[in-house]
This record gives C-alpha cells, sequence and structure tokens, in this order.
C-alpha cells in the first residue's frame, strides 16, 4: 500500500480514513464489472487542448476503434474529477485507472525522476526524448511499480518559460520574486539558487494566485501558460526554455497485469503509436499557444539571445551539483551528452 506525504491517510480519525478507503475500493469494484467494457478513467489537471489532453483524447479514439466494445475509456481535464495528488491514491485504490501526472509530481514518492527538472540539462525535446529512450530513461517506467506506479510511455508536454511582473533577460530579474512551482525539490532549489521565493503549489490554483498576487511569477509550457490563461494576469513571458515539463503516462500494475492477455498487448501497441503522435504534436501545440499569447496583446513576450540565455544557464547550473548524489553524475554525464550532440 502505497503511503505519501499528504496522502488520505494523514486524515486525523483513523475512522473517516478507513471509511474512505472503503467507499473507494467499492467504486473500484462497482466500475470493473464482469459483463460491461474494461473501464479506463484517465483524470488529468490540464486544458483538453493541450499536449496532454489531444494525447489523451487520441488514446480514447483509437482504443474504442480497435477494442471496440471491449475497453472504454473516460477521460477527465482540467482536474474535473481530482487533482494531481489525489490521482496517485485514486490510482493505488483502483478508483481510476490510468494518469499522466507531471514528472516533476513525482518527487514526493522517488527522487528518481529529479533530472527532468534540473535546469538547462535538456536543451530540446528531441534530447529529452533520446534520454528517455535510453537505459536510463527506460529504468524509470518500472522504478516504482512497488508503489502501485507502472510506467507505460511517456508524454510531453515542452520546455518551460518564465512569467512575471517583468521581462527576465539575466537571472538577476528574478531576484527577490515569489515564484510558484510543481511539487518539486529541484525547482525549490532552482529558484532559490537565483535568489526567487519558491511556492509549492497545485496547478489549478495558479491563476488565482496571480490574479491575486499571492505570487509574482511562475515557470510553464506556452500551451499551459495560454490554456489556462495565465497570460490575462502576467504583463510578461520571457522565452527562456530553461526547463522540461513532460508526463509519464502510468497504470496500477495490478490492474494491468489482471487485464486479458490480448487486450493488453493491444493497449500496449497503442500506447506506443498514440506516444509517438503526441510528442510529435506537443511541439506544434506549444508553438501554436505562444503564437496566440502574442496575438492576444496581453502579455509581452522575451526572447532571449543566445549570450543571455547562456547567462541563465550560468547561474542556474549549480543545482546539477545539489542533485547529483541522488540522481546520479553518470545519469546527468548522460542526458548532458545527448544534450551536447544536439547543440
Ligand atoms: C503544473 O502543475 O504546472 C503541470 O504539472 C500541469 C501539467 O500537468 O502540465
Amino acid at each position: 500500500m502505497m503511503i505519501r506525504k499528504q496522502s488520505m491517510f494523514t486524515l486525523s480519525s483513523l475512522g473517516g480514513a478507513v471509511m474512505i478507503c472503503a467507499l473507494v475500493l467499492l467504486a473500484g469494484c462497482e466500475k470493473q464489472s464482469a459483463d460491461g467494457p474494461i473501464l479506463i478513467k484517465f483524470p488529468h489537471v490540464t486544458a483538453p487542448a493541450t499536449p496532454k489532453g489531444r494525447a489523451a483524447e487520441r488514446f480514447k479514439q483509437v482504443v474504442e476503434e480497435r477494442l471496440a466494445g471491449r475497453v472504454k475509456v473516460e477521460i477527465y481535464p482540467s482536474a474535473q474529477l481530482m487533482s494531481d495528488d489525489d490521482s496517485l491514491d485514486g490510482l493505488a485504490f483502483g478508483e481510476v485507472q490510468m494518469i499522466a501526472i507531471s514528472l516533476s509530481k513525482l518527487d514526493r514518492l522517488t527522487p528518481k525522476f529529479q533530472i527532468f527538472d534540473l535546469p538547462f540539462l535538456f536543451p530540446d525535446l528531441q534530447t529529452v526524448e533520446k534520454f528517455q529512450a535510453s537505459p536510463y530513461g527506460q529504468e524509470l517506467l518500472t522504478s516504482i511499480v512497488d508503489r502501485k506506479l507502472l510506467g507505460l510511455s511517456f508524454w510531453h508536454n515542452g520546455m518551460k518559460q518564465f512569467g512575471g511582473p517583468a521581462p527576465m533577460r539575466t537571472a538577476e530579474a528574478a531576484r527577490g520574486l515569489k515564484f510558484r512551482i510543481m511539487e518539486s525539490d529541484v525547482l525549490q532549489a532552482q529558484i532559490l539558487q537565483i535568489g526567487g521565493n519558491p511556492q509549492k503549489m497545485a496547478f489549478g490554483e495558479v491563476y488565482q494566485a496571480l490574479q491575486t498576487g499571492a505570487v509574482d511569477a511562475q515557470e510553464n509550457t506556452w500551451s499551459n501558460i495560454y490554456s489556462s490563461k495565465f497570460y490575462e494576469v502576467q504583463a510578461h513571458v520571457t522565452e527562456t526554455n530553461h526547463g522540461y515539463l513532460g508526463y509519464m503516462l502510468t497504470v496500477n500494475p495490478d490492474f494491468w497485469n489482471s487485464l486479458p492477455d490480448d487486450i493488453r498487448a493491444e493497449l500496449t501497441a497503442i500506447v506506443q503509436e498514440v506516444s509517438a503522435w503526441a510528442n510529435e504534436e506537443s511541439l506544434n501545440i506549444n508553438l501554436a499557444g505562444k503564437e496566440k499569447i502574442i496575438a492576444s496583446g496581453q502579455t509581452e513576450v522575451t526572447e532571449l539571445t543566445p549570450e543571455e540565455r547562456a547567462g541563465w544557464r550560468r547561474a542556474m547550473r549549480p543545482v546539477w551539483e545539489q542533485f547529483s548524489d541522488s540522481i546520479g553524475a553518470e545519469a546527468i554525464a548522460a542526458a548532458e551528452a545527448f544534450g551536447v550532440q544536439a547543440e
């Protein structure tokens, strides 16, 4: 059974927790009835027109064509069903069958995915893909099976940009700003490194936090900044491309292994096809998001010169050393080598 820092197990009343667990288990059992199709409930937090939203819809469409009547997929976007945090418990207890939370948010379970948060390690999505396809990346898919999380594939969102009250051509411009970050110790260290004040916060709370001034700044991809309308409540976005945001398409291993062999084999093939399609689309969706933000006229977009980007990289690079023991110096060097080839 999975135990997390902020899971339902932290409820003060043990009786309440037992009751919730029982209800969740009951709901999970009811949904997988013996006669009907196998149901895959897939909650996520971004809007439908994002890399993850489009990939999830494509997965549903292909599954329901090729496994018609045998498997049904229900997608719940925009945190309609549950937050990322709750979806980890939901997957463990069989309330949902598939999730794709950001790799950064796996930090609460294991330090193994921290490599994806190291600033300026991956210059672009092609480099991330090479690393994910390497033995280092492939090992990660099965690295937290004991926590009831089995990775089937990696999905990209894109590279992250910094949004805030002013352009950030240099890291000094970030000094003193309160930044919303995902729940990741590497991202926390990254913001501290540039003199900012990191605030870990759920995705669904970011718009309001920017609007009310609870935070001054944030980092996210063009598609998330556009689809969640962060650009309406921040005056500037600086195109730093300083880090990667991506997902692990994840199932509960018990659910996965309980599937009939032919269904599991077909789902595996579909996951591979949809992932290849989605990872190509992600770049276009992010570019379109950037263009729509510029066209809105609500946010000024600043592009960095190569020298300015190099300055940012120098400012943030010490974070790598801080995490070199927990991530493994060898894995970092391998990832860097893919990037050097790309540059
Ligand atoms: C975030 O919290 O900013 C992202 O994890 C949202 C997402 O799933 O892309």
